[in-house]
């Protein structure tokens, strides 16, 4: 099957396959769509069992790209890079350095920054060979860990839920269990501990666990136990497709809302969750403090201007659940439907890049 037949083709822009034999490189870009701005997006390194596989994950992370850009209202395009390798035995110097030549040789069409496999020392690395790279720590520019903002967009985001389903602005006493405390987890946590929320936990991480139990009065149960909690509202904060037709018979919260990324196991979930009455808050609109926080960094914006577009989120929220009401249709179809009028209209303004 060619590119353009593939079932996750989306009228991609630009697809790059890369191979550079002597630095052992395999890497594919894709680039989605750049009616916004510029496309950006992590790159991956994954031991992808076939590049068709890797290909698929390229094609579907960066039109996701797009949409999460589009709901941030980012003057960002979406796209994605993945590297077929082992990140624990393949990353070597001269892999990320042609990794880099290949990002650069794009010209800016293709920012990227940090995903799975990835670890901060290898930003650096990649930014020898080119300078399209965002998303860690630069001296002189905001940056560096974005857990505590996407937890901050989550936080904000369930208020918006909270109040839309359970028709309260206060989070005293409401129940809220947590999948996950890793940096969006934990911090979440914080976040909800202080507005007085009783905190359900869980993570596969027993130190974790037991921090949480300790600064935040939480109660634990088991990782298989959270999702069926008895609570409020759920907060998948760890992995992703963890709403499917088994963990959605068991649901008891009224709300869905956490930092996962690709939450859905498939887009018939939201169905389901609207069947059953739960509040489904779409994960790439609620969990956009990430994407918000490498913009900032390439557009050099203030600390306290990234900080208000993430506090935005909660109000972005409440637009999808209102126009998901009115047309009777889930909230995670109509963030892509919001997301895809605002890619065609392009009307977020556009801005210079820092880095070109
Ligand atoms: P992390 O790696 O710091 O934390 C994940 C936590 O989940 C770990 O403590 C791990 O032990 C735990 N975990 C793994 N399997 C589990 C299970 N079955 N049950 C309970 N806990 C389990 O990752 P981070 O940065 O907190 O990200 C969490 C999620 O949010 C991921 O899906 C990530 O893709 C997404 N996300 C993160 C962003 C960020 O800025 N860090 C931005 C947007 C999305």
């Amino acid at each position: 099957m060619s590119v353009f037949e593939m079932p996750d083709f989306d009228a991609h822009e630009e697809i790059l396959f890369v191979r550079d034999e002597k630095a052992g490189l395999k890497a594919i870009i894709a680039v989605h769509n750049s009616n916004l701005g510029p496309a950006c997006g992590g790159t991956r390194m994954v031991p992808y069992s076939n590049s068709s596989v890797a290909l698929t994950d390229a094609l579907r992370l960066s039109r996701g790209m797009t949409y999460k850009s589009a709901m941030a209202r980012l003057p960002l395009g979406g796209g994605k890079a993945v590297i077929i390798a082992d990140p624990a035995t393949a990353k070597t110097e001269a892999l990320l350095s042609a990794y880099g030549r290949a990002v650069e040789g794009l010209g800016g069409r293709y920012i990227t920054a940090m995903d799975v496999g990835m670890t901060p020392a290898d930003m650096p690395v990649i930014a020898r060979t080119t300078k399209y790279v965002a998303g860690y720590t630069q001296a002189g520019k905001t940056g560096g860990d974005s857990g505590p903002l996407t937890a901050l967009g989550v936080f904000e985001g369930l208020k918006a839920a909270v109040r839309h389903r359970l028709h309260t602005d206060d989070l005293k006493g409401v129940r809220v269990a947590v999948q996950g405390l890793g940096a969006v987890g934990y911090d979440l946590c914080r976040h909800l501990a202080k507005a007085g929320a009783r905190l359900v936990v869980s993570d596969v991480a027993s130190a974790r666990v037991k921090l949480a139990e300790e600064e935040f009065d939480a109660r634990a149960v088991a990782p298989t136990e959270i999702l069926g909690a008895e609570c409020d509202v759920v907060s998948p904060c760890a992995l992703g497709a963890t709403l499917n037709d088994a963990s959605i018979a068991t649901l008891r919260a009224k709300v869905i809302a956490g930092g996962a990324n690709n939450q859905l196991a498939e887009d018939r979930h939201g169905v389901m969750l609207k069947e059953k009455g739960v509040l489904y808050a779409p994960d790439y609109v609620i969990n956009g403090g990430g994407i918000i926080r490498v913009a900032g960094q390439i557009f050099a914006w203030s600390d306290s201007e990234i900080e208000a577009r993430v506090l935005a989120i909660g109000q972005t929220l409440m637009e999808i659940f209102v126009r998901a009401d009115r047309e009777g249709l889930p909230p995670n179809v109509i963030a892509d439907a919001i997301a895809r009028e605002r890619v065609a209209a392009g009307v977020i303004p556009r801005e210079s890049c820092e880095c070109s």
